[in-house]
């Protein structure tokens, strides 16, 4: 089996936070490390989302062109998943000529195949801004409460949905301007109607998904799917190939799914041995995995299937779709324009990448939504990292340097307490294992803490450092078994961790082929055999004190 993974394209607009890590991206990555570990070949891709209004006006907000604004966030965001150890395959671009090219070709299968219908609405166009404007974009007066900022969408205040036009005194959320007009304007539908029974036999053959993943599909599936909009009046986006349609460009909705694919061909197009195709044409052994969060869930499992079935054409459709749910901050929303919450650049700069992958997992929304506070951040970081893995590998290298040479020791006979030791392994990192297969993050992350747990409980009763006086074989014995499970906690720990573990394997002296072990054959104590050198290493984790704690809720509003 090969395994295509592929996480929710983040949008261009602005650095990301926690939560959009959390919810597909940082997932993604723990599962794509984790397959390669065990030997499987992944190709992982992620690219920016970069079509659509709200990437328009953040580019005129910044006094730039929309493409340089675009390369310019690219970068920025590019950088900074590396920082977190996101180890994509490639990282591409919605707005890549590959992308224009398949989007077109899709766009034009759909229409060949009967699927596409042309009609024309009205909207709002904004004399000021000189544009069309989409409904959020639109505010006034509700008729039904009279609130006044209700957005053209729907009025927060009575929840009631409105039409731009149900409006009283409109104005235009870019310009405050009220000079409105209603433009009739030629569009093209996608007729999902038609393609609704193919999208619905194609959910019923995966019983398997999530419980999330289905009730979202199936909401959509009895509700009836309506033929949906696919064309908007916009220059940023890619061409609509179409007589009559000049001025206007792809939804961005339809066009960023389709950059998985165009991803995957311009990564193909770098190397000579790469064929894209080996990856999307429907392929046995292939199996292609999606991550994203909950709101996504809608144009994974009915939009995008619909376009893509809708082509007759041969492509891959997702095997396995992981939705997450909502990542608060202190029990409210993290948002990207109210700028509440923490950001990814801001987390770098606080802390090591690997702090927040460990939380983040630990605490990742999978069954339920779930908050992050400084505090549960702090007790991660000082509890599980610092103490249950960092220190223990500290006082085990430390002691073993100071007492044995800097060598792994010889002799001793290991007992039942590494017997249980090991077997007690065997069983968490099958754990591990088990719900990595089955993307069940926070679970697996849970066992990897317990991992550690039951290292600090066997090093507390051998004590090597008391049983050195009495017994120096069997405390060479017990020094050298904790060394051997330090190898295992480093193999254990690199898809969570990854910087940590490099660290580890590089203070142990592991050879390449000693880094790399499936799960189930890295239970092994003899593999480090006496006499091996290794470094004693600065402490792996800093502990984040109450001050600190307090300080940065001041700093990004906590409670
Ligand atoms: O919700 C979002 O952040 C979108 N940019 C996700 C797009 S996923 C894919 F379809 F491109
Ligand atoms: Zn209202």
């Amino acid at each position: 089996m090969r395994y295509l993974i592929t996480s929710a394209l983040p949008y261009i607009n602005g650095i990301k936070h926690l939560g959009n890590l959390v919810g597909s991206m940082l997932p993604a990555d723990v599962y794509a490390r984790f397959l390669r570990q065990e030997g499987e070949t992944v190709l992982f891709i992620c690219g920016t989302d970069e079509h659509g209004t709200p990437a328009e006006l953040a580019a005129l907000e910044e006094g730039l062109d929309v493409a340089d604004y675009c390369q310019q966030q690219y970068e920025r965001q590019a950088e900074i998943y590396k920082r977190f150890g996101l180890s994509f395959d490639y990282f591409g671009r919605t707005s890549s000529q590959e992308n224009h090219e398949l989007t077109q070709h899709f766009y034009q299968c759909l229409d060949e195949n009967g699927f596409i219908k042309e009609q024309e609405i009205s909207q709002m166009y904004s004399l000021e801004d000189e544009r069309f404007l989409p409904d959020r974009y639109i505010i006034g007066t509700c008729p039904n409460c009279g609130y006044q900022s209700a957005r053209g969408d729907q009025c927060e205040n009575c929840t009631s949905v409105l039409n731009p036009t149900d409006l009283i005194q409109p104005r235009s959320t870019i310009s405050e301007s009220n000079n409105l007009e209603v433009r009739q304007s030629k569009h093209l539908f996608l007729e999902l109607n038609l393609l609704s029974n193919k999208v619905e036999s194609w959910v019923e053959e995966h019983p398997d998904w999530s419980s999330l993943t289905k009730s979202i599909a199936k909401k959509w599936l009895n509700e009836g799917l309506q033929k949906r909009c696919i064309t908007r009046d916009l220059s940023w986006g890619i061409p609509v190939p179409r007589p009559g349609f000049e001025s206007k460009v792809f939804y961005v909705w339809f066009d960023a799914p389709i950059g998985y694919l165009a991803m995957t061909k311009a990564w193909s197009d770098r190397a000579e041995e790469r064929n894209w195709l080996d990856w999307w044409h429907e392929l046995e052994d292939v199996q292609y995995v999606q991550f994203m969060a909950k709101d996504n869930l809608p144009f994974h499992t009915i939009m995008f299937p619909a376009m893509t079935l809708g082509t007759r054409k041969p492509w891959k459709l997702a095997d396995q779709i992981k939705g997450f749910n909502w990542l608060n901050y202190y029990g409210g929303k993290f948002s990207t324009s109210s700028k509440r919450g923490v950001f990814l650049d801001q987390a770098l700069d606080i802390l090591p990448s690997d702090c927040w992958r460990y939380t983040l997992l630990a605490i990742s929304p999978e069954s339920s939504d779930s908050s992050f506070t400084w505090e549960q951040l702090q007790t991660k970081i000082n509890k599980d990292l610092a103490d249950k893995l960092g220190n223990l590998i500290n006082r085990i290298l430390k002691f073993a340097a100071s007492r044995f040479d800097s060598k792994i020791p010889m002799g001793g006979v290991p007992g039942e307490a590494e017997q249980q030791l090991e077997a007690q392994c065997k069983k968490l990192m099958d754990t591990i294992c088990q719900c990595l297969h089955s993307l069940e993050f926070r679970k697996a992350t849970n066992a990897l803490c317990a991992l550690w747990t039951i290292g600090n409980q066997y090093i507390d009763e051998q004590a090597p450092w008391k049983l050195f006086k009495e017994n120096p074989e069997q405390a060479a014995m017990v020094i050298r078994t904790s060394i051997n499970l330090i190898r295992i906690y480093a193999i254990a720990s690199y898809p969570f961790i990854p910087s940590t573990a490099q660290q580890i394997f590089d203070t142990l002296h592991l050879s390449e082929s000693e880094r790399t072990s499936s799960f189930g054959s890295a239970v092994d104590f003899s593999i480090l055999q006496p006499n091996r050198s290794f470094d004693v290493p600065a402490p792996l984790f800093q502990k984040l004190d109450d001050e600190q704690v307090a300080r940065l809720k001041s700093r990004f509003g906590g409670e």
